[in-house]
């Protein structure tokens, strides 16, 4: 077989790359591990920035997105029972869009049906050769059958455990992590909404957020240390501690029903530098892992496709190799603010086991500073709608 980009990976990265590349005529064949269902039934974030927006549109996934997604112009940080909104649309004029990535996902692929994408789901011991040659190939199983995909460039969209990133040599890579001493407990209910917009609670008891995913379905996480298991945790509980977590007033009226969903995600960051070795590139999840906190994950692996993409099609329609020469400093660039912003929100707003009684009174005094401070506020809407590409 052969093709000009070798996507691994076919989640939200490896499918937004394929489509903007197919539709501006470059070839690509996708490679993915997991059945089309396993992947469509991964629950993840819901907050599009509208840079992502605008790249969905180009993509021409918008249609649904914009029928569908809730346009949220604010949001709340909370401490106890002080509730600073901070207003996306008067700070900086952008709102934000809730559309969760589930679909975001499911959009993609019925987009690349419609382009007729080679898309091969199931495939396993994936190899990528001779990145560092002009003639790249990668080796895998599909069917049963050991196959070969000669390309000009990989792009490794595979996510945190793939096999991109560990192709590049360990003296080459640079990694940084953060392991956070806590992860995330989060459920499905078909109940309405605590509130239109997105709670972020920070309490004595920890942090929950009040997110949801359309008028009757509301997605709600609270922090769990990390020897949590699910098991661990009822419904009942569940509840209980959610309602420990917000202002008074939100909990008072918060409407419960049971789980259609439950799980536990710890939280990392992670970079991995560089995310170009040869002619295989580094996209999403497969690169950096951010903490929820900031609702950037999605978004993040959107500005890597919008740097590479254009990078690729420059190189391969023009013989223009400036883009992808630049594509892992400009992309880096990004990541890196994108990363202290999710660990500033992150540290700003959960407990952390062990800690000093002065890190609670600090982060009170950050959200007594928000409620106050409009440059404070400004700061804060102006990362959350998405930094500039
Ligand atoms: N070979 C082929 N496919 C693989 C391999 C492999 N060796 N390893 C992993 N994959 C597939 C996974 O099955 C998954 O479908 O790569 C895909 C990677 O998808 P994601 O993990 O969703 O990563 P990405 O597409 O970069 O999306 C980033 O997803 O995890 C969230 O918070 C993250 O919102 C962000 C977004
Ligand atoms: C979600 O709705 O799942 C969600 C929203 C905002 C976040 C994280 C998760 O910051």
């Amino acid at each position: 077989m052969r093709t000009q980009v070798a996507i691994i990976g076919g989640g939200p990265s490896g499918l937004l790359l394929s489509q903007l590349l197919m539709r501006a005529g470059v070839e690509t064949v996708v490679l993915e591990r997991a059945t089309r269902d396993h992947v469509l039934s991964r629950i993840r974030a819901g907050v599009l920035e509208a840079g992502t927006v605008a790249m969905l549109e180009e993509a021409g996934v918008g249609e649904r997105l914009h029928r569908d997604g809730l346009p949220h112009d604010g949001c709340y940080l909370t401490d106890d029972d002080l509730m600073v909104r901070i207003d996306f649309r008067e700070l900086t004029g952008t709102p934000v869009m809730v559309y969760g990535q589930t679909e975001v996902t499911a959009d993609l692929y019925a987009a690349q049906d419609a382009l007729g994408a080679e898309i091969l789901h199931e495939v396993s011991d994936v190899v990528i050769n001779d990145a560092t040659t002009n003639a790249p190939y990668v080796t895998f199983t599909h069917g049963g059958e050991q196959k070969r995909l000669d390309c000009a460039f990989v792009a490794g969209c595979d996510g945190f455990h793939g096999v991109s990133r560990k192709t590049i040599p360990e003296d080459v890579r640079r990694e940084f992590e953060r392991v956070y001493p806590f992860g995330w407990l989060g459920i499905l209910s078909e109940t309405p909404p605590a509130d239109h917009e997105l709670i972020y609670a920070n309490s004595a008891n920890g942090f929950a957020l009040a997110s949801m995913r359309s008028e009757m379905l509301s997605r709600y996480y609270v922090q769990v240390p990390l020897t949590d298991k699910v098991e661990d945790w009822s419904d009942a509980r569940f509840w209980e501690t959610l309602k420990s977590c917000l202002p008074t007033g939100v909990a008072d009226t918060l409407v419960t029903g049971p789980s259609i969903e439950k799980s536990i995600a710890p939280l990392r960051s992670f970079v991995s530098e560089p995310l170009r070795w040869g002619r295989l590139f580094l996209v999403g999840d497969a690169a950096h892992i951010v903490p929820p906190t900031g609702a950037k994950g999605l978004n993040l692996a959107v500005s890597d496709v919008f740097y590479l993409n254009q990078a690729l099609i420059d190189a391969l329609t023009r013989g223009d190799e400036s883009g992808i020469d630049a594509y892992s400093d400009r992309a880096l660039t990004r990541i890196w603010k994108a990363m202290r912003f999710s660990w500033q929100m992150t540290t700003m707003l959960h407990r952390f086991e062990g800690e000093d009684n002065f890190a609670a009174q600090m982060r009170k005094a950050t959200l007594n500073h928000l409620a106050q401070s409009e440059t404070a506020r400004r700061d804060l809407a102006e990362n959350y709608i998405g930094l500039p590409f």
